[in-house]
């Protein structure tokens, strides 16, 4: 059975940017290839982007999208195997995932981490609760630990943007935050531009490590403006500290994003997956001008999305 929850291979990310590629040249080019079939998006946290863009995705081919926000909607889940269930928990993650399963197609999850119990967060505990017991393909809307969508739509980015260039020096820096944030963008971004090809570097304070399980091939470089000399594409993320697990040890505005960093990367673009703390993590000039590809980003996850439905439905 095909999932959708991580970068597999550079020859299935290229034909996944290809096909988004053609779908965002013509939208509904296969209306009906998804004719007759259900999509199940569950959000156990909030969202915009994803929840938005993957609804026109199922739409475009012929689907019929069904969101439901389990933080709000549904019945509180328990995600313990054997738990007594003499709490708040309404119902159990096996049983509402096996309902769920029956009743669509395709699912598509969206799962937090916890950022309190590493261990679970890391095994992907909760959406891989869906997978082991819906019995259908899972598309991960944001898992514990990635978000292979935004990645996908941010490759689609890159390749649009990158005119000439053979091997693109792309950059992602750690952004100052007033919450502690997941690690899944920072991962997959990380996991995605290596296994695309990009020379990648990593910059962030002392002890905003990311696990080496999704940064092996990338540079790490502690000096931000170091990192940033020669860039093309700059990625800005926040991320929680991770060997200090989901705690905030720093926040140094110098790490904010502004036009000062740009001295030796002058034609760099600035990529960002949204939502965005103006001011906090990139300021406005940045935001506002024409480095920020962040509105072509947002509207690339309509395409990505499309491009992993319609490979799921085969
Ligand atoms: N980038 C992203 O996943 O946005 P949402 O959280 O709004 O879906």
């Amino acid at each position: 059975m095909k999932h959708f929850t991580q970068f597999e291979s550079k020859k299935l990310a290229d034909s996944l940017i290809e096909k988004a590629l053609a779908y965002k040249s013509h939208p509904r080019m296969e209306a009906a290839k998804g004719l007759g079939k259900k999509i199940g998006c569950i959000f156990l946290n909030p969202s915009l982007r994803t929840r938005a863009s993957t609804q026109i995705a199922a739409l475009n081919l012929g689907m019929d999208p069904i969101v439901m926000n389990m933080d709000k909607e549904g019945w509180a889940l328990e995600m313990k195997e054997g738990a007594i269930m003499n709490k708040g928990t309404v119902e159990h993650i096996k049983d509402a995932a096996g309902v769920l399963g029956s009743y669509f197609d395709i699912l598509a999850i969206r799962a937090f981490p916890s950022l309190t119990n590493k261990q679970e967060d890391i095994e992907d505990f909760i959406f891989n609760q869906f997978i082991k017991y819906s019995g259908v393909p899972v598309i991960s809307l944001e898992s514990a630990i990635r978000h292979p969508l935004q990645s996908l739509a941010d490759m689609v980015t890159i390749h649009e943007n990158v005119g000439q260039i053979k091997k693109p020096k792309v950059v992602l820096t750690w952004a100052p935050h007033i919450k502690a944030i997941p690690h899944a963008v920072a991962n997959s971004f990380a996991e995605w531009a290596i296994g695309c090809g990009h020379d990648l570097t990593i910059t962030h304070p002392e002890g905003y490590n990311l696990d080496p399980m999704f940064t092996q091939g990338a540079k790490i470089e502690l000096d931000q403006q170091k990192a940033l000399e020669g860039a093309d594409f700059v990625y800005v993320k926040n991320w929680s500290a991770y060997n200090d697990y989901g705690k905030i040890v720093t926040t140094d505005n110098s790490w904010m994003l502004t036009e000062k960093h740009f001295k030796h990367a002058k034609k760099a673009k600035v990529m960002h997956c949204l939502p965005v703390r103006r001011n906090i993590e990139i300021s406005d000039e940045i935001l506002d001008g024409t480095r920020s590809l962040v509105q072509e980003q947002a509207n690339n996850r309509i395409y990505a999305a499309q491009s992993v439905i319609s490979h799921i439905l085969g």
